[in-house]
């Protein structure tokens, strides 16, 4: 385990950095992260370098016993770069460049952009590859796909097409471009969708975001070959900015050795219209998910978030410690808070770090400096432990995209519907692992796969191989939907799935937010919104219908046998009470533990080693909540205390790390 802060230099003067690095080594910081956002202190004219003021600065680190991880600055392309080289600026679906002054104005595919992008980075790479206090890259700062449509990016597109397509008629016949006269009869008519109708062909705009995504992942490879090439042996890593995001995050990944989040939970919990209670524990665990190992937070919530909107809350009382230990209970290995300081100048004053304007410590301060003791102490304890589980979710940066272009229903919303499955399982405290649905999944005893939409020969395959070999598989609505070009497949729904899941859905309904009502066998009603299909199960099993409108009745859930396994449908989209239900009932079935009810805001995740369990009970809401420890004889890992199991209250951020 390891504790540090992003920190900015170059904003503060010099005299400042003894004592900073003073201060950060007193309360246990042993990594800063550097340079993210300074290439024009780096290269502050063309050609013309500068990187004394930063070796002063790792040395000062250094000196304290402080280790570095180095940004590689290409998020803000310098003024005189985009001045000499407009086509580093990126070009918007109405024909207007971006401009200069802000951040992430550029475009990937910009041939200026890479060859002095990749001057800098060799320059950076070559001055630090050896030295001691260095011990890793950041690419870039939070990774986006572009929404680009500069010459470049047509160009590029054009070949994309070309390479997945071939022929223009193959284009054509896929994208079914037949439709409103839109048939191409040269490339040269091709273009990126300008103008942002909603209106554009479908397939072309899935197209068109893939490319897009390529795009972002083959700028962050080009980045860490460059990396690996003169820095060998230190690590690559880079900080993702969290769900939904077009670009594949596997993808972007992929050249990475670990990942790393940004984490901003929202600090406004009762008024909480985003859902906001659970989605970190999502985002952590996607992020555990992109290379299916242990990851670091580089930017962690230090203070009040705010800027270009009006200021969030303020952390309350315990947000600041809490939130820190939620993302090493949920497998991070490093906490790097965003920032040591808060702004004086520029764009982000207002978005707080550790200490506020005056630089003298505070509240916030006492929570980080006492985060970071425990986590000092606890690091040999934590030593090689991660999260195992039972259950794996499939997530899908494919679905996400194509449910973007088309929004299935009033309310319908990918990550919304993917995290009702998750906070249900989070609610009985049993662990998932959200992973790439084009991974294996073999060794799961359950896996939860929302809104397979897009679907081909291979992925329905693999999902009949796993139920016959004995898995058991949740799948709901709209899944079966389409092929991978967007298209709509022919056959009754859910197409290539109807004989996985013994059932096929006779006529739907996108009842949006007209909230209808279901029965399962054992009567229990719940409600259920967005989507009903009506299912005829064949030989499937119906286990729940609908006993509202007209479809009452008539088949919403089912579940089939085949060889050693159960797949289950679920064709609508349950409330958080029913969709708990249900998988309670079906992990159940598969031997996993269920008996938990966790308290509102109450979370629990264990990381585990040979001859170590260590499990987190975390209150990450604003009231006191008691919980019944399931566990027995077990000793609190900051406390010495011992738990004999039973009731126990949890105060308001309250972390207990209890030792098995
Ligand atoms: C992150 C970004 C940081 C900082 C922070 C607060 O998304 O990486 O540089 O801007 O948000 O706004
Ligand atoms: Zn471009």
């Amino acid at each position: 385990m390891k504790v540090g802060v992003d920190y900015y230099p170059e904003h503060w003067d010099v005299a400042l950095w003894e004592q900073d690095a003073r201060q950060m080594q007193e309360t246990g910081i042993s990594i800063v992260r550097l340079a993210e956002f300074a290439w024009s202190r780096l290269e502050p004219r063309e050609g013309e370098f500068d990187f004394d003021w930063l070796d002063r600065a790792i040395a000062v680190l250094a000196r304290h016993g402080i280790e570095v991880v180095l940004g590689t600055p290409t998020a803000t392309p310098p003024v005189w770069l985009t001045h000499n080289y407009p086509d580093v600026l990126p070009v918007d679906n109405k024909g207007n460049a971006h401009y200069a002054g802000v951040r992430l104005h550029r475009c990937y595919n910009s041939p200026s952009l890479r060859k002095y992008g990749a001057r800098i980075i060799e320059k950076l790479t070559q001055r630090y590859a050896m030295h001691a206090a260095v011990m890793g890259w950041q690419t870039d700062n939070e990774l986006a796909a572009n929404d680009c449509h500069c010459e470049n990016c047509t160009l590029r597109f054009r070949g994309w097409l070309k390479r997945k397509y071939r022929t223009l008629d193959e284009l054509n016949r896929e994208w079914g471009t037949v439709v409103w006269s839109g048939e191409y009869s040269d490339w040269e008519q091709v273009k990126t969708p300008l103008g942002g109708s909603p209106h554009l062909n479908p397939s072309f705009l899935l197209d068109f975001r893939r490319f897009s995504s390529d795009a972002v992942a083959d700028f962050n490879r080009f980045q860490a070959d460059l990396i690996r090439k003169h820095s060998p042996g230190k690590f690559v890593t880079h900080n993702l900015w969290g769900y939904p995001v077009t670009a594949d995050y596997y993808d972007m990944f992929d050249s990475m050795d670990f990942a790393s989040v940004d984490y901003y939970p929202a600090t406004d919990l009762r008024d909480d219209s985003k859902s906001r209670m659970y989605h970190g524990a999502l985002t952590l665990d996607l992020t555990r998910g992109v290379k299916r190992r242990n990851f670091w937070v580089m930017e962690q919530l230090s203070g009040t978030p705010g800027c270009w909107y009006p200021m969030s809350r303020t952390p309350f009382p315990g947000m600041i410690r809490a939130y820190a230990w939620q993302s090493v209970a949920r497998g991070a290995d490093a906490i790097v808070q965003f920032r040591w300081r808060s702004a004086r100048v520029g764009a982000e004053q207002f978005w707080h770090g550790l200490l506020d304007h005056h630089g003298l410590p505070g509240r916030r301060y006492a929570e980080f400096v006492r985060f970071s003791e425990e986590a000092g102490r606890l690091t040999p304890l934590l030593e090689g432990t991660t999260l195992q589980h039972d259950v794996a979710m499939l997530f899908s940066h494919e679905q996400l995209n194509a449910f973007q272009i088309q929004p299935q229903a009033d309310g319908f919303d990918y990550v919304g519907n993917f995290k009702r499955f998750h906070t249900a399982l989070l609610r009985m405290g049993i662990g998932a692992d959200v992973i790439n649905w084009r991974s294996d999944f073999d060794g799961y005893k359950l896996v939860i796969a929302p809104m397979l939409y897009l679907i081909d020969d291979e992925m329905a395959a693999k999902l009949r191989r796993y139920v016959e070999t004995g898995g058991t598989l949740v799948l709901t609505m709209r899944s079966g939907v389409k092929n991978m070009n967007n298209v709509c497949l022919p056959e009754r729904l859910p197409n290539l799935l109807t004989n996985l899941i013994g059932a096929h859905v006779d006529e739907y309904d996108p009842v949006g937010k007209d909230v209808q009502t279901l029965t399962f066998e054992s009567g229990e009603t719940h409600a259920c919104a967005q989507w009903c299909d009506l299912l005829i199960p064949v030989e499937a099993r119906s286990i729940a219908s609908y006993s509202s409108e007209y479809f009452a009745g008539r088949s919403a859930i089912t579940k089939n046998e085949i060889g050693a396994g159960v797949v289950y449908y679920i064709g609508t989209v349950l409330d958080a009470v029913g969709t708990k239900s249900l998988l309670r009932r079906i992990a159940t079935d598969v031997g996993i533990d269920c008996s938990l009810d966790l308290p509102e805001g109450v979370e629990m995740t264990t990381r585990r080693a040979e001859g170590k369990q260590i499990t987190f009970v975390l209150n990450l809401s604003k009231d006191v909540q008691t919980l019944s420890l399931p566990l027995r004889d077990c000793v609190s890992a900051l406390s010495d205390r011992r738990f004999a199991g039973g009731d126990f209250e949890l105060q308001p951020g309250a972390v207990e790390i209890l030792v098995r």
